[in-house]
Formats: structure tokens, C-alpha cells, sequence
């Protein structure tokens, strides 16, 4: 097998070529598009423009193929069982809404019970929230371990109160560690509980494999996987999917509508109300087709070794303490210098052009856990290269010397 070439991988992306200098180190936030899918967005809006599933017209039966093949193309990817398992939404946090919204109101009731975690992103927090209280159902929640880690013996013991639905991220967005998500969900199935799991950073990871992990729902966003902003996946059993009441209402996810009564429309057009992102369905598609050019495998071996050499740096820096932990990463690292603010590390990073994120990463119960104000986050991408990692290393030891002289 030829080794994996950084520079070449790189050279698909045109925003390198237009931000010389830049170290990018936020991929965890969004991750920079190839040039295959930028033109695959640009196509659409120039060839083939017209709305799906609609007009009597070739131009919408040609709109309407292209929207059904990138269909096709992510239920391949993910391997669903069938593309009817496959909704388009615009992202992870709109599919987390439509399950929490969904399922509340035809199989949870007050008195049950959610399991989430500690680590969760707002995303698969919230929405569980708005709707427990509203309908009584009780949150349950699965501490850390002291090294930053989920505790699965108290996992297994929450279990023991029969949550009806266990709800948690394949990979931390703050801590980039990567759960246990097999045993998790064996554990979560035993116990007789609907799974959800928040992909969103799970799947640039690893290609996910539905039918292998067997979970009731996986969601994620395709700018997290090379691919456009405003599209993402809700994939759900269809069993599961056929019982979600659907958050948004409005054309195509109708049968027959009048004013007494409407009934719905089969999936996956039930859960697709008003007229879809088009462009961002091709988008995520292309960047599906893209990065299957590449040896999987290679890429994760880049980011691990991105990931070692990192760690290797920062163990000769003074004062940086490191909340993520090195094994079971997916190369995400959060960290702060000393005790100083990590927006000031990050500004001062900025200023040697190194893109990173500080703050609360729409993770607030996890730094309460961590009694921390926040982090700085560097996550790497297969594009980032060893030089990316020295220059962040460079910096961090400057802003050590700058922030605490
Ligand atoms: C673990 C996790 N879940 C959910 C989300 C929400 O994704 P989006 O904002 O693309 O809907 C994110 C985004 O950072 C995430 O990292």
C-alpha cells in the first residue's frame, strides 16, 4: 500500500491554497470541504436547479434522481439496511430534536426514563430537556471516572432503572475520547432501551457500519465529514423511525391533508417537511464518494501520529495541563496553560495564524465536572500535516512564556 501523502491529500482542498500560513486545528467545529464537493454544490445551482419530488417537469425528475442517488450513496456509506432508514435533516442537532421531539410523544411518559451522559454536547442534552419536563419523564446521567473517562459501572448500574431510551455521543467533542460504544450498546439493549447515538464527530472518525452496531438511531452533520453545512443524517430503524412523530409539518411529508384530518406521507418523505437542502444532500454525497479514493485506515494512522507527536510536545512544555486523555483518542485534545483564561491562549495562538477553539465546547456539564472555565481545543484532520502540530506546539510553549512571566 503506497503511504498515505499528506501534501496530495491536502491539495484537494482550495482554502489552503487561498489561506497560506494558516495551521487549521478546529476541525472539530467544521472541517475544510474538498474541491470535488464544492463543485458538486456549485453543479447542482448551475445544471440541474429545480425542486424534488414535485414538478410533472424533467428538470425536477432529473433534480429528483441526483437527490435520490445521494440518498443512496450515504445509506451505502453507513450501511443501512435500506435508504427509507435514511433522513435528511439539517444536522445533528436537527435529527437529536426530531428524536427527542419525536419518541416523546408516542413512546416515553412521565415517570420514565432517559439516560444521557456526562460529556454529552448541548445538542443531545437540551432537546431531552425541553421535553422531559414538559411530559415528566426523569434524565438520568452517567458520571465520569477520575481520569475523564465514562464510568461503566455506574452505566450498568443506571441501567438497572430501565431507561427507556439511552442517548450518548460515539466520540467526546471536547475530550475526543472514544466510547466504548460497542458494549455500551449491548449493555443499553439488555437492559431493553431505545439506542440513540450523536455521531457527529463519530463519523469522520470511522465510516459507521448501522447494521454492525445495531442501533435503534445514529445522527451526524456532513460539514463534520468533508461535506457542505446544513445537511445531516438522522438514521433510525425503520420500525423506530415509522413511530417518530414528526417535528416539523408542512408539504411532502403528506399523504392527504384537509381540515379535520392529515395523514403522512411513508419514510423517508414523513420526516423531510418543505423542501430539502438539495445542494447539501450532493454536497455530503460528494464528499462521501471523495474520501472512499482513500484507504481509511491510513488516514486514522495519520491523525494517531499527528496525535502521538502532539502529546510528545506538549510533554515537555511547563504548565499545560491536558484534559483529554491519549488512548482511545480520535485527535481531539483539550488543554489550558496554567490557570489563564483559554480565550487568551487561543487570541494568542490566532495571532500566529493557528485556528483553534476555546471555551465550553456546548459541553457546560462536562467543565462543571471538570471545574474548569473552559479549554483550548486542537483537533486534527488527515489535511493537517507534522509541521501543523510543531508550529501549535511552538506557540503553546510561547504563550506559556507570554501568560505566565
Ligand atoms: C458531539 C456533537 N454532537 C452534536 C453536535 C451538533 O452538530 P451540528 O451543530 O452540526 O448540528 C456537535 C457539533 O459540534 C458535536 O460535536
Amino acid at each position: 500500500m503506497p503511504v498515505f501523502d499528506v501534501q496530495q491529500f491536502r491539495q484537494q482542498f482550495s482554502f489552503f491554497q487561498h489561506n497560506p500560513g494558516w495551521v487549521y486545528l478546529d476541525n472539530a467545529a467544521t472541517m475544510h470541504k474538498p474541491d470535488a464537493v464544492v463543485s458538486a454544490t456549485s453543479q447542482f445551482y448551475q445544471q440541474h436547479n429545480s425542486n424534488v419530488h414535485r414538478g410533472a417537469h424533467q428538470l425536477s425528475q432529473q433534480a429528483t434522481r441526483l437527490f435520490e442517488q445521494a440518498r443512496t450513496t450515504v445509506c451505502r456509506y453507513i450501511n443501512a439496511k435500506s435508504s427509507e432508514e435514511v433522513i435528511f435533516t439539517s444536522g445533528a442537532t436537527a435529527a437529536l430534536n426530531q428524536i427527542a421531539f419525536g419518541l416523546m410523544h408516542t413512546v416515553l411518559g412521565a415517570g420514565e426514563r432517559v439516560l444521557l451522559t456526562q460529556l454529552e454536547h448541548h445538542a443531545n442534552i437540551v432537546p431531552w430537556q425541553l421535553h422531559c419536563q414538559r411530559y415528566g419523564v426523569i434524565i438520568d446521567v452517567v458520571p465520569l471516572t477520575a481520569d475523564n473517562q465514562l464510568d461503566m459501572t455506574a452505566y450498568q448500574q443506571l441501567l438497572e432503572r430501565k431507561p427507556k431510551v439511552v442517548s450518548f455521543s460515539h466520540i467526546s467533542n471536547v475530550l475526543g475520547h472514544i466510547q466504548p460504544i460497542d458494549a455500551m450498546l449491548a449493555l443499553a439493549k439488555k437492559a431493553g432501551a431505545i439506542t440513540v447515538v450523536d455521531g457527529a464527530q463519530g463519523v469522520v472518525y470511522k465510516q459507521p457500519d448501522m447494521q454492525q452496531l445495531d442501533c435503534d438511531f445514529y445522527v451526524f452533520s456532513g460539514h463534520k465529514l468533508y461535506g457542505p453545512t446544513g445537511i445531516g443524517i438522522l438514521y433510525g430503524k425503520k420500525d423506530w423511525l415509522e413511530k417518530l412523530t414528526p417535528i416539523f409539518a408542512g408539504g411532502e411529508m403528506i399523504e392527504q391533508v384537509s381540515f379535520v384530518n392529515t395523514t403522512f406521507n411513508k419514510l423517508p418523505f414523513k420526516l423531510e417537511a418543505g423542501t430539502p437542502n438539495i445542494a447539501g444532500a450532493l454536497g455530503l454525497a460528494a464528499a462521501i464518494d471523495w474520501l472512499q479514493l482513500y484507504n481509511t485506515e491510513q488516514l486514522i494512522q495519520h491523525k494517531l501520529l499527528l496525535l502521538k507527536e502532539f502529546y510528545n510536545g506538549l510533554s515537555v512544555i511547563k504548565g499545560i495541563d491536558i484534559l483529554s486523555l491519549p488512548v482511545h483518542n480520535a485527535g481531539i485534545v483539550a488543554l489550558n496553560v496554567s490557570n489563564e483564561h483559554p480565550a487568551d491562549v487561543a487570541e494568542l495562538l490566532n495571532q500566529q495564524n493557528i485556528a483553534v477553539r476555546s471555551g465550553q465546547h456546548c459541553a457546560m456539564p462536562l467543565f462543571s465536572y471538570l471545574a474548569r472555565p473552559g479549554a483550548v481545543r486542537c483537533s486534527f484532520a488527515a489535511y493537517n500535516s507534522l509541521d501543523d502540530v510543531n508550529r501549535c506546539l511552538l506557540a503553546l510553549e510561547q504563550a506559556v512564556e507570554i501568560l505566565t512571566a
